[in-house]
């Protein structure tokens, strides 16, 4: 990664690298962050399926909701934006628990996290890094590999991330989702989230629901711009046509070298130990 283009793209703020598109006036003031009692908090780290769940939740709603740009990205204007909303607000955020504004917890907002094998993650980023002019240079699979283990990387380390979570997933008002359990048995997984949102969906709703948000049809109507090619839940793009690359589990497997893998695997172990899941 070129260190001028680092420098130019991302910026620091309490240890963790956000990319400019996230302004540190904006940061500093999420903490006073007015949160309403029906938000619903969409939370993932950066290519975990974010889209996909936004997919599948605004499908669900049958009355009116916007699903809002990420409450980290922008300048400040973008909070007064946010309040300005009539409808129920669905926001997304990459923030880890811990800068996540107060209000949201204390009003006890539904919140839904999404996870996925940081291996398929680390893959995933390392094309969006390559893609994404709003995101360093990164030369190499074998760079983006370190940057990625070392937590050096836009949003900060996966195993951080992962656990502040995790530590609030038996919270009543927090579901915690898999990428992998929404590719195994989608029909399930939006079961649960209809009834985590006290959703009244028929078989066939579901039905319809899964099938307009596979993959193959997702990207078509991004192709097709059936949805606005401008308009991303992700604070790094505002460029949908980013994001449906793959929609793969497994894929670490084409990039990880053995080597690779045993590395990944002890820092996994040794940073997991914290975890209960
Ligand atoms: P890949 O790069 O592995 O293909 P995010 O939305 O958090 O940025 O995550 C993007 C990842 O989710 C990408 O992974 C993308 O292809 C995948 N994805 C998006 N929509 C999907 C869908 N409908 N089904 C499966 N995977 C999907």
């Amino acid at each position: 990664m070129s260190n001028s283009g680092e420098a130019e793209l991302l910026h620091i703020f309490k240890g963790i690298p956000f990319t400019t598109r996230s302004s540190p006036e904006l940061l500093k003031s999420l903490d006073t962050f007015d949160a309403r009692e029906d938000d619903v908090l969409l939370v993932s780290y950066p290519k975990s399926g974010t889209h996909w769940l936004a997919g599948v939740i605004t499908k669900l709603y049958k009355t009116q909701v916007t699903i809002t740009s990420p409450i980290e990205f922008g300048d400040i204007s973008q909070l007064e934006k946010l309040n300005k909303l009539s409808s129920k607000r669905i926001i997304p955020t990459h923030l880890d628990y811990n800068m996540l504004p107060p209000n949201f917890k204390h009003k006890k907002c539904k919140m839904i996290y999404i996870s996925r094998n940081p291996k398929d993650t680390a893959v995933s980023m390392f094309h969006y890094y390559r893609d994404n002019p709003n995101l360093p240079t990164v030369d190499t699979w074998t760079a983006f590999f370190d940057l990625f283990l070392k937590g050096n990387v836009v949003c900060g380390s996966w195993f951080d991330h992962f656990l502040s979570w995790e530590e609030h997933k038996d919270e009543k008002n927090i579901l915690f989702l898999f990428y992998e359990d929404m590719k195994k048995d989608l029909p399930k997984v939006v079961k649960e989230i209809a009834l985590f949102l006290s959703l009244n969906v028929s078989d066939s709703d579901i039905q319809d629901i899964c099938e307009k948000s596979s993959f193959s049809q997702m990207k078509n109507d991004t192709e097709k711009e059936n949805s606005d090619p401008s308009h991303t839940v992700c604070a790094l793009t505002s460029n949908r046509k980013l994001i449906f690359r793959k929609g793969a589990v497994g894929d670490w497997k084409n990039y990880f070298t053995p080597k690779q893998n045993i590395r990944f695997q002890e820092i996994f172990n040794e940073k997991m130990k914290l975890s209960k899941m």
